[in-house]
């Protein structure tokens, strides 16, 4: 990221002053029942907040306490130092043996229709068998294993087993390219891949188990492949299996040992690696450790959700392939001893109201989505939800992007009919778990804020010098170390460095513009370096840009994000072509596809505008802030750094012109 961007765009974000007056005070109903109501884990964190998160801590089970709560060596964080304990340990066993066995860990629903309740005990009989499947491929402690799969039960039994015996995951999404999985798996130097003959979206089977075959094409590190069985078939035909490489998931577990003792780890140990897009092409490695993140999880699952494990039904439709699965479908659910649900498929299939039907016939009583999807069923329209009983509901979630008022309001009245508190919560790959968010039972919500930060966390808004915002925009910081923080990029120390603590002294630099309200309520206003939010999920727009200058016809590419009613913000390529290339729908269409077959379909440029010259400033760098302003529609304002004006007017004259895809 160049400073020249982020400081253009922070001020950019600063002007975008919008005021709320409405307000949402806890329901009274919701707060009869709430676990917190006042502001005492506030208090408490605000007299120690290295004691306050110990005895979050000690909500955990552990086979050795800590010596030291943290030890800060900025950047980088250690925390409960000495302490052993197991995940998969605390997310299992010590469920089951408490008496809770019986208990409902997941109901699986897969999207043909297909549906498994699964108990704690069963999903801690199928980790232990499926760890001693690990082992017997060789895994060992601290080694890395990548998973590439649908959102299918399969999926967290080999997370948790991972994690049984202290080897680290690394889940790469399923809507990813064999390309984008390649790269994963180099750069984690992944011993075993877990995969799937592929998944279910949209009525048709996900080709993953080709996808990792080609993947695995002029790749060393991986010597075994795991492969579950969803689809069955795929074109009428089993998929291929390699033999010495490529087993079944069904037949290693029956030959497997059922008993698999969890091992004690290190507080610090490697618990998972979760690639994210930065501002540069190569995904990093987000490295998450074992006691801090799992004491952050399991608290802000509860506290955010106002978790009664008893009777809760909750449900995160966010996929397991991203942070939002990792913290909330998985650790922070597992850790509480929640009942989940899990859907595999798209809202739409066979119909719209897929989702509603989903909360009917559970009775979810927690929901927590992204606003894309929030705003895809505002344009569906209110039959939807309007068909089926949702009045098992009591809390909303909302995360990964920002949420704009009207979705906010809409979500609260349409599907919370008044009566379920909104948390709008940020965080990040980076964090871990929620930093920004209000308390169900204690927080006052405005439509569209995420309110304060959790108790323990600080958070602070600071000017382009870095200092304190106390009314107004600019950019969100961090002012100190918290559990689930990232430990640091795989294989990069200095990339941490670089990326997140270098810009402001002292404070962790999180990408996003922000500002704070006469109340000191704090408004997200999305990212203000080269990363793109596209249904909550981040894109590169470097990454994107060297997909396309890979396809032989492209000489030069300039991406950016634009807003977007649906997605929040949605790609748009602009492109020049080779000389002899000629721009055509088909050309357009081939890069769209292109870039699909690079980095995954979140990332297929809406639109793809041809252009014989990128807007560059005299120094040669591509404007991209004006780029923006034309595919957004804005004034373009002061075009005198540019080496030549003319272009930006033809771009936006192509721009017009140019049709984009629904
Ligand atoms: C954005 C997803 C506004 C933000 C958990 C952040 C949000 C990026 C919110 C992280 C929110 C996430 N309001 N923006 N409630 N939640 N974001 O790593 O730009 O996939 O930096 O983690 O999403 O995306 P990531």
């Amino acid at each position: 990221m160049t400073d020249e961007v982020a400081s253009t765009e922070g001020r950019a974000a600063i002007e975008d002053f919008y005021t709320e007056d409405r307000r949402f005070p806890p329901p009274e109903e919701f707060r009869a029942n709430a676990l917190v109501t006042d502001r005492s884990l506030y208090d408490q964190a605000d007299a120690d907040w290295q004691s306050f998160w110990e005895d979050q801590a000690r909500s955990l089970d552990w086979f050795e306490p800590w010596h030291t709560v943290l030890e800060w060596d900025l950047p980088f964080a250690r925390w409960f130092v000495g302490g052993k304990l197991n995940v998969s340990y605390n997310c299992l066993d010590r469920h089951v043996a408490a008496g809770r066995g019986d208990r409902v860990a997941y109901y699986f629903e897969g999207e043909p229709g297909d549906r498994r309740t699964i108990t704690y005990a069963e999903l801690l009989a199928e980790v232990e068998r499926f760890a001693n499947v690990l082992r017997s491929l060789g895994v060992e402690r601290s080694d890395r294993v990548a998973i590439y799969m649908p959102m299918i039960p399969e999926l967290p039994v080999a997370m948790l087993a991972c994690t049984r015996i202290g080897a680290a995951h690394s889940v790469v999404f399923g809507g990813f390219s064999p390309d984008a999985l390649r790269d994963r798996i180099e750069d984690a130097q992944a011993k075993v891949l877990i995969t799937a003959d592929g998944g279910w979206r949209r009525g048709s089977p996900v080709r993953l188990k080709e996808n990792a075959d080609a993947a695995l094409e002029g790749t060393s590190s991986v010597q075994h492949v795991v492969v579950a069985r969803r689809v069955t078939e795929i074109d009428g035909k089993p998929v291929p299996m390699t033999p010495g490489r490529d087993q079944f998931w069904d037949d290693l577990m029956a030959a497997a040992d059922p008993s698999c003792v969890a091992v004690p780890l290190d507080s610090e140990e490697l618990l998972y690696l979760l690639y994210t897009s930065g501002t540069t092409a190569r995904p990093k490695g987000i490295m998450h450790t074992t006691g801090g993140y799992l004491t952050q999880a399991a608290f802000t699952h509860r506290y955010v959700f106002d978790l009664h494990p008893e009777t809760d039904v909750y449900w995160c439709a966010a996929d397991i392939g991203w942070v939002t699965g990792h913290t909330y479908i998985v650790y922070g659910p597992l850790a509480n001893g929640a009942t989940s649900v899990i859907y595999e498929g798209t809202p739409d299939y066979p119909a719209k109201d897929r989702w509603w039907e989903i909360v009917e016939r559970y009775g979810v009583t927690i929901l927590y989505c992204a606003p894309t999807a929030i705003r895809t069923f505002m344009k569906w329209g209110d039959s939807y939800p309007g068909s089926h009983d949702l009045s098992s509901l009591r809390l909303l979630g909302s995360v990964g992007e920002p949420i704009n008022p009207e979705a906010w309001m809409w979500y609260q009245s349409r599907i919370g009919t008044g009566r379920c508190p909104v948390v709008d919560t940020w965080w990040q790959t980076e964090t871990g778990g929620i930093m920004i968010s209000p308390l169900p039972g204690v927080t006052t919500t405005k439509p569209g804020s995420a309110t304060f930060p959790l108790p323990g966390i600080g958070a602070e808004v600071v000017d382009d010098d870095g200092k304190p915002v106390e009314r107004g925009g600019g950019y969100l910081t961090l002012t100190r170390p918290w559990p689930g923080m990232l430990r640091g990029i795989y294989g990069d120390p200095e990339r941490y460095r670089a990326t997140y603590w270098s810009r402001f002294e002292g404070r962790y630099f999180a990408g996003d513009g922000a500002k704070v309200d006469e109340d000191g309520y704090l408004w997200l206003l999305g990212r203000v370096d080269d990363v793109m939010n596209v249904s909550g999920h981040r894109v590169s727009t470097t990454e994107v840009e060297s997909a396309l200058v890979d396809h032989s016809a492209v000489a030069e590419a300039a991406v950016v994000g634009a807003k977007d009613d649906t997605t929040g913000q949605a790609v748009i390529a602009f492109v020049t072509l080779k000389s002899g290339e000629a721009p055509s729908e088909e050309r357009g269409e081939e890069l769209r596809r292109h870039v699909a077959t690079k980095i995954g379909a979140i990332a297929r440029p809406k639109t793809v505008v041809f252009t014989e010259e990128l807007p560059k400033t005299r120094s040669g760098k591509i404007m991209r802030r004006l780029l923006k302003d034309v595919a957004e529609g804005r004034d373009l304002g002061d075009t005198t750094t540019l080496a030549d004006a003319g272009v930006v007017e033809e771009i936006r004259r192509l721009s017009a012109a140019n049709p984009t895809e629904e």
